[in-house]
């Protein structure tokens, strides 16, 4: 997708999409970094956009894993679908619904979840369902990778996690923190 297409797609949906342009290889090493690619078998992520971690993400599963993968824009899914690879499924719905799509997929848990959904722009209830459900889903010792572009929703993390690792991007517009959780 053209820069200027995402441009124009995030101001039409500046609250969901909470970006201005999509993240950077910078930003995209620092979220696939704590992935142990050799033992993962089921990665959700969640916001996928036009795809910048899908495509890393797919070069570096092992050749058994799936990858369910939400986006709630129809313009961002129709580039997407573009993706033709058997261990990816992509679900035009919204994340909190994640429960629902792994048993109809039958899997029946995850090692990680990745995510760029702007939990700050969305309602509260919301943002805690999605991540409640997705803690719901991921395997003891699963972790949950997400980005913001400011650090006061981290109590968010703590109260579901308990605990939450921050590292800083610079190299991105803007500077983002990745945000690491594990299910203990
Ligand atoms: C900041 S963009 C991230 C896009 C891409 N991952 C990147 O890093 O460039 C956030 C994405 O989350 C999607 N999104 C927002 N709310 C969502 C929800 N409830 N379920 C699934 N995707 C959602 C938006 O449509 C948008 O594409």
């Amino acid at each position: 997708m053209k820069k200027m297409t995402f441009f124009k797609e995030t101001l039409k949906n500046w609250r969901t999409t909470g970006a201005i342009v999509r993240s950077s290889q910078y930003l995209c090493q620092e979220m696939l970094r704590p992935i142990d690619f050799q033992q993962a078998a089921v990665i959700i992520e969640l916001g996928a956009g036009d795809g910048v971690f899908t495509h890393e993400l797919l070069k570096k599963m092992r050749p058994d894993a799936r990858l369910l993968c939400f986006e709630i824009q129809p313009v961002f899914c129709e580039v997407l679908r573009e993706v033709k690879d058997p261990r990816f499924i992509l679900i035009e719905d919204s994340a909190e619904l994640v429960e629902m799509y792994m048993a109809r997929y039958e899997l029946t848990q995850a090692d990680y979840v990745l995510s760029g959904i702007p939990f700050v722009s969305l309602p509260d209830e919301l943002s805690y369902s999605i991540v409640g459900n997705c803690y719901k889903v991921l395997k003891k010792g699963g972790l949950y990778i997400q980005f913001h572009y400011a650090t006061f929703i981290k109590k968010m993390y703590y109260k579901i996690f308990g605990n939450v690792d921050i590292s800083f991007v610079p190299l991105n517009f803007p500077p983002a923190f990745v945000m690491i959780c594990e299910k203990k």
